[in-house]
């Protein structure tokens, strides 16, 4: 019989992860976390789950779900009138049936497979655009990580290119709300979300005015049984979209060129057959997932890694552990990008799962295989600098050389 572990150890673990040096490399402690117990609890009351079946069980069980607003309340006291918490927690990610299931379908009428699959040219542009102009030592972020998602998504929504930019700090400052939330985070992150809302308030006026072929327009004409997104809706999922279109998919690409340059065989292997790059997109997202975990609370009592658990229980599931779980993936910690049976958890799963997977997926299937033939020589040029969160892992400097 499993139990639930609380101890000195799995507090000095979950403590080591909240801070840079622990988060530069987290995986040995997942694995020694999964190897104490698969269900730990955090001093704050949390329940763990590192294993891949149990982060599963989470995503995917329906009596599991986010807080209703009562449960946010006591939690998060006044968070309704901080707009970088209003912004998230009344976004499709962090609500609940039948308001998710509602929303859910109302963007899924625009932000449609077709809608995705119609931007395949124009991303190997893009691509190719951004790859003529490096040389020399560059910022990959800069120069390629950053650039690509944001004028995909942006030109997707309609964001004209001048603007596009500002939104790298904007969105850094707003999501850092996904991690701990302290006074000092919601003085920068509330100003952040307010000045998106203020802009895509703009956008979505002149798209009601003179609408285009973007997603905006699609947004804000979209209708299902003659229900439409309110303004307030309409903002919210707007951001949502615009911040979850870059901010993810600018570390997929940097974590990915990381994992590639030390793994040389990994990276020639890729080189010699760009065509295994759906295969590499799918293990590098399991190898260094940008979103490392989500979550829950138990609406009624459940059981989730064997262990019996009360209704109202609070659960984090760390993605990036169950991604290196030696029961699902064998030799969990190689990068192979071969690797048969490799879906990731990186998406997460259920109800909540990733609305723009196939547009991450895509981009990167195009992205990595062309640097890679681009740049033969390509090197790190010094030591990535490490984004100070957890949820989100990525780089903020990515120093390499392209020869
Ligand atoms: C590598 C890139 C990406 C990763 C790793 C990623 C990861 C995730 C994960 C783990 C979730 C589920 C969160 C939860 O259940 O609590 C999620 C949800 C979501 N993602 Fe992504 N995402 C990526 C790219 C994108 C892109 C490009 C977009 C939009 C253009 C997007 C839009 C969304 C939205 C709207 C949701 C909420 C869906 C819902 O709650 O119904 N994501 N993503």
């Amino acid at each position: 019989m499993t139990d639930i572990v609380e101890s000195a150890e799995v507090s000095t673990l979950l403590d080591e992860l909240t801070r840079l040096t622990g988060r530069e490399d987290p995986y040995p402690r997942y694995r020694r976390l999964r190897e104490i117990s698969p269900i730990v609890r955090a001093d704050d009351g949390a329940l763990v789950v590192t294993r891949h079946a149990d982060c599963v069980a989470v995503t995917r069980d329906p009596r599991l779900g986010h807080m209703p607003s009562h449960m946010l309340e006591f939690v998060q006291p006044g968070w309704a009138d901080h707009p970088a918490l209003h912004q998230l927690f009344t976004s499709i990610l962090a609500i609940n049936p039948p308001d998710h299931t509602r929303l859910r379908r109302l963007v899924s009428s625009s932000f449609t497979a077709r809608r995705v699959q119609a931007l395949q040219p124009r991303i190997a542009e893009m691509v190719q655009d951004l790859l003529v102009r490096m040389d020399g030592d560059v910022d990959f972020i800069d120069a390629f990580a950053f650039p690509l998602p944001v004028n995909v998504i942006g030109e997707l929504l309609g964001v004209p290119e001048a603007d596009r930019a500002q939104f790298q700090g904007l969105v850094r400052d707003w999501t850092q709300v996904l991690e701990v939330i302290t006074p000092e985070v919601l003085a920068t992150a509330d100003p952040a979300a307010a000045t998106i809302r203020e802009y895509l308030a703009g956008l979505a006026a002149e798209r009601r005015r003179e609408p285009g072929d973007d997603l905006m327009s699609a947004l804000v004409a979209a209708e299902e049984d003659g229900d439409k997104l309110t303004e307030d809706e309409l903002l919210t999922m707007a951001a949502l979209l615009f911040a979850a279109g870059f901010e993810t998919t600018t570390n997929l690409l940097a974590n990915s060129v990381v994992a590639l340059l030390r793994n040389p065989d990994q990276l020639e292997l890729l080189r010699r057959q760009p065509g295994l790059a759906a295969s590499a997109v799918e293990e590098l997202l399991r190898y260094d997932t940008p979103v490392q975990l989500l979550a829950r609370v138990a609406w009624e009592d459940v059981e989730i890694a064997g262990v019996p658990v009360q209704g109202g229980e609070r659960f984090v599931a760390y993605l990036g552990a169950g991604n290196r779980d030696p029961e699902r993936f064998a030799d969990p910690d190689r990068l192979d990008l071969a690797r048969p049976d490799n879906a990731p958890l990186s998406f997460g799963g259920g109800i909540h799962y990733c609305l723009g997977a196939p547009l991450a997926r895509l981009e990167a299937q195009i992205a990595i295989p062309a640097l890679l033939a681009h740049f033969p020589k390509l090197t790190l040029a010094g030591e990535p600098g490490r984004r100070d969160s957890l949820a989100i892992r990525g780089y903020t400097q990515l120093p390499i050389s392209v020869g």
